[in-house]
């Protein structure tokens, strides 16, 4: 047990710094050994701060080598110096500092700070990394000019970056070189980085609207070089768009990204110099799934955006991270739609969101969209500040139209540049651009949890009305026990036995603005309220929360047939997906329930609606490719667990398996008929129709394996032969593998053996045959991830392969992790409790399953919370892994 109990710090008592620093200047020797940094900060006290105030600059893991003001190096009894912070009680109103530490990149596991991946040096400052490097008021409302001169062995580290221009460089003795980047614009700490090693680059440029020529450049390891295409493409892409849609041009010489092997995150938006996990962006058809391609091209136009939205104008405090996130995440997403399929990347984005943050946001780690305190930031990277955040600007801009929401973001860029602001500074900018009142609205941030709609519809045939009566509530969470009416958009139409109906509200003049379109938004802002439809001519169907226009629970009681109509009849693609959605949901809804009463579903029958619902997808070839493949997607075990209160792992797992055999039986010709229909000879290309008529292809694939016959067999092994791209391959190899016949074992094992043998070259690649091994849902689970962690493929150091083998494992094979004998739970608390040395963050986040341990049964919460306790006596137990477990236990 920690013999401390790390503070929390909290919103409430944010207070502006006693120091600004207007200039830094940096010097980094790097050598293997020990990387020596000297830091020259001009101080300058802030105007509020009191006379004498002390200097308290951040500051850990390093050693400290000399500190001196305006020159004069201190004595020791001149400051203070604790394993976090280094204070000089008395100063001057303004002074240089200098300060040399001394740093051990190579001994830096943590990923955070200056470390060492591979052969390269790189850093990772946000959220607070820089304290790793030297001793600085480390906190993104102090923003300063950076200047940075890197001295290094010329042959090892050839390449030499850092943010801003290149403004000077020359040769040192001993083989050495130096060069010195300057960043015009001011910054925060967190946006800092440096990068050194021996690498290639990918060079375009990009003419910007005003007509200045823009270098792009994106730097690889050799070998990755042909794997940058996409990348540079998605970039130039993302450039052309935020022009357009914000307005937004780029405002340096050169942009550069860095590819990196072992990275916390997908990537990191530092000023002129992303650096990136090699997962987002490397990308070939040979070694990279469509999935793979889509998240390059999401996450180049996200880091890219956070220029604007995170650069120009920043965060005052950790407490307005959604600031940034949320707003560049809802910034990617709708650049996405516009690359690819907007329903389809809509349809994601919300599975993401209902699977993942509403369990978040269920479970203890619950926390608003601005927190209003944390033990450790990192552990606040979360679903709920990125893709809710991203919802509630989303709602934002649905609320104002277009147009206004534009004026607000160009009135909120204007008025904050080169700030570090809040999200109340946000919303106030939208509020002056459209003169609506958003007070209510903001509760989205304030207030955790996921709002429950209860929706009733009468239609009264007589008088021609439909009456809409909903109800909102939300349950409490850790945050507060009572929670205040939330502002609610409600996007819904009425849908008739031959398509949507046009819309007359009572007591608004047209309806509503779409009115004609046959949708309208209804505000709700009580608990309570009712909507009458006139001029109802037949009994309609009502398609809810159109577009998923808020992020809410819906209860809206449709029979299986009012389902099936909107299934084929709305206007609204998310509406017709989540009716698909909603009818697996009942069906498999009724095999739970039996498999509960009976321990087995042997020749339980199949609710035939839904068998003729996906016939009929199947069979019509006008249907739009990427919304049939939708469609036929069933509820995930992860959707159905978290719709479930109490989790039945068993009865889940074989009732959602009973019904993919069932469908695959029914509709044996059908399934045939698609895989044929859709495998083509084109050469691969990664735009939305491909990828619809791949996802197609292999989901059908997937249900033919499941008959395990021999020409089924010979179907996956075929493909996994003979496709010339990754998203094939590894669909028939994720079919060999899940395989039970003896037949598909035999060639399994072969195919496992001849893909790393391929690919063994490609860590990328290796995660993925790591990843489809984990996710094997036969039985012996366990003891084939505990052998793959012995594998030379995998590497606890690198976070890619924790995530590939021991994620994939604990999130998305259930059957297996949440075995009876608590024996995966002990598994999981044993691979955390290593992290914990070598990676407090991964480890944090490695935590999560475990932390969900109120959604099972009392055997299980017992087996978990004995897991979570045997990891809070850890000695030496991080902040990060410590906050997770003990709120989680409390
Ligand atoms: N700011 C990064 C992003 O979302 C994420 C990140 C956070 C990366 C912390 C590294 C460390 O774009
Ligand atoms: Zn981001």
């Amino acid at each position: 047990m920690k013999d401390f109990q790390p503070r929390a710090i909290l919103l409430r008592d944010y207070r502006a710094p006693d120091y600004w620093i207007d200039k830094t200047d940096l010097h980094f020797s790097l050598a293997e050994e020990a990387t020596d940094v000297t830091a020259e900060l001009m101080l300058r006290r802030n105007a509020e701060a009191a006379a004498g105030a002390p200097l308290v600059l951040h500051g850990q893991d390093m050693e400290l080598i000399e500190v001196a003001v305006d020159g004069r190096p201190l004595a020791p009894r001149e400051y203070q110096l604790t394993d976090e912070l280094l204070t000089l009680p008395q100063v001057p109103a303004q002074f240089k500092l200098t300060c040399k530490t001394r740093l051990k990149p190579a001994q830096n596991t943590s990923l955070e700070g200056l470390y060492k991946s591979h052969s390269m040096y790189c850093t990772q400052c946000e959220a607070e990394g820089f304290r790793k490097i030297t001793y600085y008021l480390d906190r993104p409302d102090v923003m300063s000019e950076f200047t940075t001169t890197i001295d290094a062995d010329r042959s090892r580290y050839p390449v030499l970056l850092s943010n801003g221009n290149l403004v000077d460089r020359g040769e040192g003795d001993g083989g050495r070189h130096w060069v010195r980047w300057h960043d015009p614009f001011k910054k925060p700490a967190y946006l800092f980085a440096l990068v050194a090693g021996d690498l290639c680059a990918l060079d375009d440029t990009f003419t910007t609207r005003s007509g200045r020529e823009v270098t792009l450049r994106i730097f690889v390891e050799a070998k990755d070089l042909d794997k940058c295409d996409h990348a540079m493409a998605s970039l130039k892409n993302a450039m052309a768009w935020d022009e357009k849609v914000y307005g937004r041009e780029y405002d340096l010489d050169i942009f550069m990204i860095v590819a990196v092997d072992d990275f916390n995150m997908g990537a990191m938006e530092n000023k002129g110099l992303n650096i990136f996990n090699t997962s987002c962006v490397l990308a070939k058809p040979e070694t990279t799934t469509d999935a793979g391609f889509q998240r390059v091209e999401a996450v180049v136009a996200h880091e890219y955006f956070h220029n604007w939205s995170g650069n120009r104008v920043t965060c005052r405090d950790w407490f307005q991270l959604s600031l940034k996130e949320g707003f560049t995440v809802f910034r990617d997403a709708e650049f996405s739609a516009d690359m690819g399929s907007p329903t389809v990347k809509r349809v994601e984005d919300v599975s993401l969101l209902r699977t993942l943050q509403f369990a978040e946001d269920a479970g203890p780690m619950s926390h608003p969209v601005q927190p209003a305190s944390f033990i450790e930031i990192s552990n606040f990277y979360t679903l709920t500040i990125y893709e809710k955040g991203a919802e509630v600007v989303r709602m934002l801009r649905n609320l104002l139209g277009a147009a206004q929401f534009r004026r607000g973001s160009d009135l909120y860029f204007e008025r904050h540049d080169g700030q570090a602001v809040t999200i109340d500074d946000f919303v106030k900018a939208m509020e002056d651009a459209s003169g609506r009142d958003l007070g209510q609205f903001k509760r989205w941030y304030s207030q955790a949890g996921t709002p429950v709609l209860e929706v009733d519809g009468v239609y009264d045939a007589g008088r021609e009305e439909f009456t809409l009566t909903v109800s909102q509530s939300c349950p409490p969470t850790p945050d507060s026990e009572t929670k205040l009416a939330f502002h609610i958009p409600l996007a819904v139409g009425l849908v008739g036995e031959a398509g949507p109906l046009a819309l007359r509200l009572r007591g608004s003049d047209s309806g509503t603005g779409e009115a004609d379109q046959g949708s309208c938004v209804l505000e709700l802002t009580k608990p309570q309220q009712t909507f009458v439809f006139e001029g109802v001519a037949e009994k309609p169907v009502p398609s809810l929360l159109r577009g998923f226009s808020a992020p809410v629970k819906l209860h809206y009681d449709y029979s299986r047939d009012d389902l099936m109509r909107l299934m084929s009849r709305d206007s609204d693609g998310f509406c017709r997906w989540d009716a698909s959605q909603q009818l697996g949901v009942a069906v498999i809804g009724d095999l739970i329930d039996r498999y509960g009463k009976t321990g087995e579903l042997h020749r339980e029958p199949a609710d035939p609606r839904l068998l003729s619902a996906h016939r009929e997808l199947l069979d019509d070839d006008s249907l739009d490719r990427a919304m049939v493949a939708l469609m036929l997607r069933l509820p995930t075990e992860a959707y159905l667990s978290e719709l479930a209160d109490t989790v039945d792992v068993e009865a889940i797992h074989a009732a959602r398996q009973h019904l993919r055999k069932a469908l695959a039986l029914a509709l044996a010709e059908q399934w045939e008929r698609v895989y044929h229909g859709n495998c083509s000879d084109e050469a691969y290309r990664a735009d939305a129709g491909a990828i619809a008529r791949r996802s197609l292809k292999n989901t059908a694939l997937g249900y033919l394996a499941l008959r395990e016959d021999d020409n089924s067999l010979e179907l996956c092994r075929t493909q996994f032969e003979q496709a010339d791209n990754m998203t094939d391959v590894l669909a028939a190899l994720a079919c060999l593998v899940n395989g039970t016949s003896a037949a598909a074992t035999a060639a399994s094992t072969a195919a496992l053996a001849a893909f790393y043998q391929r690919w063994q070259h490609e860590p990328l690649v290796v995660n993925q045959w790591l990843s489809v091994q984990a996710g094997c849902v036969a039985p012996g689970g366990l003891a084939r991830v505990k052998a793959l962690l012995q594998h030379p493929g995998f590497d606890i150091k690198n976070p890619n392969k924790v995530r590939a083998l021991i994620g994939t494992f604990c999130n998305q094979n259930a059957i297996n992790f949440h075995l009876k004998s608590g024996a995966g739970y002990r598994f999981l608390a044993d691979q955390i409790i290593v992290l914990n040395r070598l990676n407090p963050q991964i480890a944090a986040r490695m935590t999560t399953p475990l932390t969900k341990w109120q959604k099972y049964d009392p055997q299980r919460q017992i087996l978990m919370k004995s897991e979570l306790e045997r990891i809070l006596i850890e000695p030496d137990l991080s902040k990060d892994v410590y906050e997770v477990v003990s709120k989680s236990l409390r």
